[in-house]
């Protein structure tokens, strides 16, 4: 697999790496399509809401610390409304960029920054918990990346109907080609993107 030389640089020597006493807040995830797992560490200034320290450990590949490892360089100083900003393409892109197939490694950076983000402003009462919608399931599924063109399904337009029902019932046709080696594979991760959420009591999901 060819990695670029800023990829094998953080890689080699990850830049803010290792845990931290009193952050403000961590999180961990795991991704579902590897299993492998990444913790973020932040100090918040809860003034000015600038992200002042932020560190982290992966127990992933080396595609994972090297985006963790440049997201801590570009979040460091900025506040959290600009951490926000930063998705995994601009990660991917300040690492002169991953191969399709380690694309998930990126989201899975930040997606977990995110994850931070969003419980210090729920603990610090900045934002309110939302209620869980249609469109709350639509993005956790951008979240999904089509190992084959290193891009998420909602984006490649494979996610063609989501529905919600109030009984916590999950419909989603996706249309994926027939013969993918990555049809079933895709459908385990939606139902684990899924399962996390408490609302969600049975996902059914159809191939066209
Ligand atoms: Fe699991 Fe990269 S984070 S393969």
């Amino acid at each position: 697999m060819q990695y670029s030389q800023k990829v094998l640089d953080h890689f080699m020597k990850p830049h803010n790496i290792g845990t931290m006493e009193n952050p403000s807040v961590t999180a961990t995830e795991g991704s579902p399509a590897c299993g492998d797992q990444v913790t973020f560490y932040l100090k918040i200034n809860d003034d000015s809401h600038v992200i002042e320290d932020i560190s982290f450990q992966s127990y992933g590949c080396a595609s994972n610390i090297a985006t963790a490892s440049i997201v801590t360089d570009l979040v460091k100083g900025k506040t959290i409304e600009e951490a926000k900003d930063i998705s995994w393409k601009d990660a991917t892109n300040e690492l002169d960029g991953l191969p399709p197939v380690k694309m998930h490694c990126s989201v899975l950076a930040v997606d977990t920054l995110r994850l931070a983000i969003k419980k210090y402003e729920l603990e610090k009462g900045l934002k309110e918990p939302e209620p869980f919608s249609k469109e709350a399931i639509i993005e956790e599924l951008r979240s999904i990346i089509y190992p084959q063109a290193g891009e998420d399904i909602v984006t490649l337009k494979m996610v063609k109907y989501v529905r919600l029902d109030d009984d916590g019932t999950v419909v989603i046709d996706l249309d994926i080609p027939r013969f993918d080696q990555n049809r079933e594979s895709v459908v385990e991760e939606v139902k684990e993107h899924l399962e996390k959420y408490p609302e969600v009591k049975d996902i059914q999901v159809t191939l066209a």
